[in-house]
């Protein structure tokens, strides 16, 4: 049965069309962290109760001090400061505590390279956590001999490779801050983010493989260093070093006295690295993404509290064993891969399984040939993966023998019902639960998820909070709305991993999660809580868009489209697409006397991937003599959001100023 539910005053509509429950199965919650609704219910209770109390004992418990803490919890809204006083490192942590134990030779990192074009398999390597650590320790002397210090910043650009956790890890090591940059981002986005937090050091490769080819970073980097700003000033002009490795082979440049390689340099420090001794609130990285405006937010998070959020949700809601291979499928540079490809996993001596390529490279089995090599038990990714991989048909996963699998999970949108039936059907075989897990950049880890062995599951639906999460759904006066009624998802209470702001601009932090509803944090989706209390997520309601999973802000590509001299003015809307949730449409208008002709579009599209980056390219580029406004100029973008769709107009255009434009940009497909 379908049933729409709508909050009036947000216009968040959500569709009740799912009633399916899957309790978890006696087998899986025998041996399971959590084995029972009521055990979970009992402890949610605790930490919400007393919340100093539980994340105090967690941390006791969980983390390796080399100095206690003297309060658990300082909260001034918005600034949280967790476990005040104490002294750590995330090395030691997720390494040296591993070294005297049965774990050392454990593999920490497993990583699968990309196939190569020849038809040759992907190559192969194990690190065990003896082996990464004397990595770590030597990159770090390496960042430290090139005057990295503890507080600096460190701007990582690098692919799928081991080395990426490497040099975050390095940096941890030494204490200085590390920013990692996705590798399908422009050069020009790379020195923006540079100059953004003043990097003096960048740590990239002369290439990343991707589908048979070769990504130019270290090139790419060679011309972030000589961007200029709008002033004029080289926007790079902190970085004083660029570390180099070899991965594949291609030609590149290196500046004497300013570039060197990896390898080289290697063979110049010791193994022996110290861990610096990090205040529990001292920054561990910045990670940059996209809000409603322009210019991407430099998310900053903390040492203590994340580390032990990483390490918690990992164990419970991936109920982590001893034996698992856990494979996180996304990249390091997004957020997932930080908490759960690296920090989660190596906290808890897990074995991390590292991909180098793309799902369908050489072919539409690459994932399911991996699971099968690997006997990866553990497999978490994203719906829209999950979409296209429903679209290249059941024979890719049926070719191989997924029976190590006992648990799925998903991340980065809402997951469509019919999805996650596939999943569960055709991946799962029926017996693993799935995870379906809400969280942000901003949150660091897991906030609303099953628990697999006590949440009985409803497709689509991310269940339940996680411990010390206390999360609500408000209306417009940021009052909590009766059940089943939609609003906004805010979360009341402050958590370990919760961003300790915006890099270098507290005025933007306040405004962006603190002001809509006043005392919480604003998550920015638009939620529902049905009678059960499960979290039903709708979506963005801020002008940002999920693309494939990631996090795109319209005007950051309208900023992208407008400084191509041949557009006047641009409106980005997002359009529901079947595989990658959404698509971006861009509305231009062109200056003077410039043709709309195709040829625009292409270079438009590609002028966009250059200024940001291959994954903000619009899908659809519609030309218009002008855009419709409202009577004080704001662009309607309700309405080009209608038309995007293909849905006919609905509403009161009244307002608009132009009826003309209207007519003119439904019709305007050419
Ligand atoms: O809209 C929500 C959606 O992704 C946003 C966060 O994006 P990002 O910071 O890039 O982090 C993605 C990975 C943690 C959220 O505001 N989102 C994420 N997970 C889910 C989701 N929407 C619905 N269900 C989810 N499980």
């Amino acid at each position: 049965m379908s049933k729409i539910v709508k909050s009036k005053a947000l216009n968040i509509t959500s569709m009740l069309n799912e009633d399916r429950v899957f309790p978890p199965s006696q087998e899986f919650a025998k041996s399971a962290h959590i084995k029972s609704l009521q055990q979970y219910k009992k402890l949610y209770r605790e930490s919400i109760q007393s919340p100093e109390e539980f994340w105090s004992k967690q941390a006791h418990s969980e983390l390796l001090w080399f100095k206690p803490w003297k309060k658990t919890l300082q909260w001034k809204t918005p600034d949280a400061k967790w476990f005040v006083g104490g002294k750590l490192n995330v090395t030691t942590n997720c390494l040296d505590r591993h070294l005297d134990t049965g774990t050392a030779n454990k593999a920490a990192i497993i990583w699968e390279g990309e196939p190569a074009t020849d038809g040759k398999p992907g190559e192969e390597r194990v690190l065990t956590y003896r082996q990464l650590h004397r990595e770590v320790c030597l990159f770090a002397n390496v960042l430290k001999k090139h005057g990295a210090q503890k507080g600096d910043r460190v701007l990582i650009y690098l692919p799928m490779v081991p080395e990426a956790a490497i040099a975050m890890l390095a940096c941890a090591r030494i204490g200085a801050v590390h920013s990692v940059v996705f590798g399908g981002f422009s050069a020009q986005s790379v020195a923006d983010r540079i100059f953004d937090c003043k990097a003096k050091v960048v740590i990239t490769a002369d290439g990343g493989y991707r589908r048979g080819s070769v990504v130019p970073l270290k090139k790419n980097v060679d011309d972030a260093l000589v961007l200029e700003g709008p002033r004029g000033d080289r926007l790079a002009a902190s970085v004083e070093r660029v570390l180099v490795l070899k991965r594949c082979g291609n030609e590149i440049q290196m500046h004497e006295g300013r570039d060197l390689w990896w390898h080289e340099e290697l063979a110049t420090v010791s193994p022996q690295c110290p861990a610096e001794h990090m205040d529990s609130e001292a920054p561990l990285f910045i990670l940059y993404t996209s809000g409603s405006t322009g210019k991407p937010k430099g998310i900053a998070h903390s040492t203590a509290g994340y580390l032990l959020f990483t390490k918690m949700t990992t164990r419970y809601v991936f109920d982590l064993q001893d034996n698992d291979v856990f494979w996180c499928t996304a990249d390091v540079g997004w957020v997932t891969g930080h908490s759960y490809v690296v920090y989660g996993p190596l906290a808890n001596g897990a074995t991390s399984l590292m991909y180098e390529g793309a799902p369908n490279w050489p072919e539409p089995d690459r994932f399911w040939r991996i699971v099968d090599k690997h006997r990866v038990s553990i497999l978490y990714t994203a719906p829209t993966a999950i979409r296209a991989f429903m679209k290249w048909g059941d024979e890719w996963p049926k070719k191989h023998d997924l029976s190590s699998l006992r648990l799925l999970g998903t991340v980065g949108e809402p997951i469509n019902p019919e999805a996650w039936i596939w999943y569960h059907n055709v991946i799962g075989g029926k017996r693993c639960p799935i995870v379906d897990t809400w969280w942000q950049t901003e949150t660091g880890g897991i906030m609303i998820t099953p628990l697999p062995g006590a949440t009985p599951t409803k497709p689509g639906s991310a269940t339940l909070p996680f411990f010390g999460i206390h999360p609500e759904i408000v209306d417009e006066e940021g009052k909590a709305v009766p059940r089943n009624v939609g609003g906004k998802l805010v979360i009341r209470k402050p958590w370990p991993s919760m961003l300790r702001g915006i890099w270098g601009d507290p005025q933007r932090f306040r405004d962006v999660y603190w002001t809509e509803v006043k005392g919480s944090y604003f998550t920015g989706d638009g939620c529902r809580q049905d009678k059960d209390g499960y979290f039903w997520i709708v979506g963005r309601i801020d002008d940002v868009l999920n693309v494939a999973g990631h996090r795109i802000g319209t005007a950051e590509i309208e900023s992208a489209l407008v400084s191509n001299s041949k557009v006047a003015e641009a409106a980005v809307v997002g359009r529901p697409d079947d595989l990658k949730g959404q698509a971006i449409v861009a509305f231009v208008t062109l200056k003077g006397a410039i043709k709309a002709e195709p040829a625009i579009r292409n270079e438009l599209r590609n002028h966009v991937a250059k200024e940001i980056g291959p994954i903000a390219k619009p899908d659809d580029i519609r030309f218009a003599e002008a855009l419709p406004k409202t009577r004080s100029g704001k662009i309607m973008r309700r309405l080009l959001k209608q038309i995007a769709a293909g849905n006919e107009i609905i509403g009161d255009t009244t307002t608009l100023e132009d009826f003309n434009v209207l007519a003119h940009l439904s019709k305007n497909d050419e």
